[in-house]
């Protein structure tokens, strides 16, 4: 059912600090900040030639991405999205096999204007997965 990586993304403390370190020091390409309300980050992409890595920081009050940054300061890797070409098939499947869709279950748009699903991390290796629909 899943195809390519799509990203990985890291949460991060400091997005400002951690551009420079990615743009500066290993010479990657890095996109202008996004701010994403609804899913309460900020985003930056750094584009790889085979895949990319989303750096997140907290936007707001209720951010998802605080209690992870609680446990881990510094830092450190938060989810790993897979593309697949129909999400709403993918999710169902998903359901019926037992796995755990987060929030309501409905897609919602993600930072690339394409919709997403997040699956428990529980049932996926401890793993916190993201689903795109490309
Ligand atoms: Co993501």
């Amino acid at each position: 059912m899943i195809g390519r990586l799509n990203h990985v993304a890291i949460a991060v403390p400091d997005l400002a600090a951690a551009t420079r370190q990615y743009r500066d020091t290993l010479g990657a390409r890095v996109s202008q900040p996004q701010a994403l309300p609804e899913h309460g980050v900020t985003v930056v992409f750094i584009e790889l030639e085979n895949t990319k890595v989303e750096l997140l920081e907290p936007l707001g009050e209720k951010s998802p991405i605080a209690a992870f940054l609680e446990k881990n300061p510094a830092g450190g890797m938060h989810h790993i999205c897979y593309e697949v070409n129909d999400i709403v098939e993918a999710r169902d499947n998903l359901l019926a096999s037992g796995a755990r869709v987060l929030g309501d279950g409905e897609p919602k748009n993600g930072a690339h204007g394409k919709p997403v699903l997040f699956l428990h991390p529980k049932d996926f290796c401890g793993t916190l997965v993201e689903l795109e629909q490309v």
